[in-house]
């Protein structure tokens, strides 16, 4: 930078002081230099008299250069209620890092990416892609072959869905053991189950079972991870997690949250949520790869937000319902809960009964809540008493089953939108008859 136009501009400011394009020059040559206490001095001038956005935002810049985050977040907040540009939401989204409000930086990376798909920033990128867990799944990086486990639970730590565990094996562990006999066969190997219903009732327990019982390994994703970590680059994303899993056969991808993906859903930017669903059905196809040895489990609690070009042959072609656990299925989930407990002859049948509409995890947590009491219990004299089927249908009584509310409202998809009887599982479940 060229020192004598600075100073030939400067005296010339000190004729006429008035002359904001002149003074406006001298800021930008100070801020070229990295002076950013001197452009802001300036810029101080300037702004009495012409506040536009763009002298603020440069301002803006200044008091952030210099580490002022306080006075920076205050300043940008005003320019950008009133015009939003990539520029002004980048310093906003930057200066709100060094604040440590993350979320909300999140917030606004999002809507820079909404303003300008294409905008990459490698820093806020890095960030953002690999903070932001606190969701039950397993991502913590972006490197996908961390998110490959290996399970030992297996069916038999599942109580009750007898009908979704046959369907598991014939559609998908079968034929992986079988590859030969079904192609003798002519069957078709490949497609994917979608699990839907209540929370809490296995879902995502059944799909770790199911790698468990073939000693596959186990990718467990959640769509909104994907979308919500990855922003901008989720396509890329899940071609690495379909990658890592063709190279770490036998290998079962469980999918959950599906119907984030869902075209009825608007907290997803439209072009964005087509880009990731269009990489996901082809990922599933297959298409210029081996999907052979890749077993795919999907997981909703909402079907009815899924786009219906999931469910088309070799994708999803099986939708099963998972139920709440009837009264035997509550009662070897007890069991299997309580396997390895202090339990004093439990009567798991009572706990059954007394369960009614529970989910699995209604259940563990009846279960926890009588621990805690014994727990404080046993504070008195230090001695751990082991539990008894009255602890538990105390901890029952004070809890309310989680699953109704769920039915509330998918009662009503099942009855005015029940395409081609998809949902009648749910209407026999609550004894509607059609
Ligand atoms: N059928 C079941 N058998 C044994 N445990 C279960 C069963 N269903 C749910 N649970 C327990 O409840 C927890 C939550 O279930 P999860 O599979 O996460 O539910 P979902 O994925 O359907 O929301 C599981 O970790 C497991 O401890
Ligand atoms: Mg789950």
């Amino acid at each position: 930078m060229d020192n004598s136009l600075l100073n030939t501009l400067l005296e010339a400011l000190e004729l006429s002081p008035d002359n904001i394009p002149l003074r406006s020059q001298v800021a930008n040559i100070y801020m070229d230099l990295f002076e950013y206490s001197n452009a802001e001095k300036h810029l101080l001038k300037i702004i009495e008299v012409a506040d536009t956005n763009k002298n603020k935002y440069l301002l803006a810049r200044c008091y952030f250069e210099q580490e002022k985050y306080n006075l920076t977040e205050v300043i940008i907040e005003e320019v950008i209620a009133n015009q939003e540009t990539t520029d002004y939401l980048e310093l906003y989204c930057e200066c709100l890092l060094k604040l440590n409000q993350k979320d909300q930086a999140l917030e606004v990376y999002k809507r820079i990416l909404e303003i300008d798909a294409k905008y990459y920033n490698d820093s806020l990128d890095d960030i953002f892609r690999i903070k932001n867990t606190g969701t039950d799944s397993d991502f913590t990086d972006n490197d996908a072959i961390k998110f490959i486990k290996k399970t030992n639970v297996k069916f038999d730590s599942v109580g009750g869905m007898q009908k979704v565990k046959e369907e598991i094996d014939l559609k998908i562990i079968k034929p992986l053991l079988h590859k030969d006999l079904y192609k003798a066969y002519g069957k078709k190997i490949g497609g994917g189950i979608l699990l839907y219903g209540p929370p809490g009732c296995g879902k995502t327990h059944i799909a770790k079972a199911t790698a468990g019982e073939i000693d596959a390994n186990f990718i467990n994703i959640g769509i909104n991870d994907i979308l919500d970590m990855w922003l901008g680059n989720s396509e890329k994303n899940l071609h690495e997690i379909f990658e890592t899993a063709r190279q770490h056969k036998p290998c079962v991808i469980f999918i959950d949250e599906i119907d984030a993906l869902g075209a009825n859903r608007n907290d997803i930017n439209k072009t964005a949520g087509r880009t990731v669903i269009n990489q996901f059905l082809a990922e599933l196809d297959g298409i210029d790869s081996d999907n052979d040895g890749i077993l795919v489990l999907g997981a909703t609690n909402a079907p009815w937000y899924i786009d219906p070009a999931f469910r088309r042959p070799g994708r999803f072609d099986r939708i099963i319902f998972v139920a709440p656990p009837d009264v035997e299925a509550r009662k070897s989930i007890y069991q299997i809960q309580l396997k390895g407990k202090p339990v004093e002859s439990v009567d798991l049948k009572t706990l059954a009964k007394k369960s009614k509409d529970f989910s699995g995890a209604d259940i563990s947590s009846s279960i926890d809540i009588a621990i805690e009491e014994k727990l404080q219990e046993s504070f008195k004299d230090g001695i751990p008493k082991p539990l008894t089927t009255k602890d538990i249908t105390k901890a029952i009584s004070k809890m309310k089953p989680s699953t109704k509310e769920w039915f509330s409202s998918a009662k009503n998809y099942a009855l005015y939108a029940n395409d081609a009887g998809l949902y009648d599982d749910i209407l026999n479940y609550l004894n509607i008859k059609q």
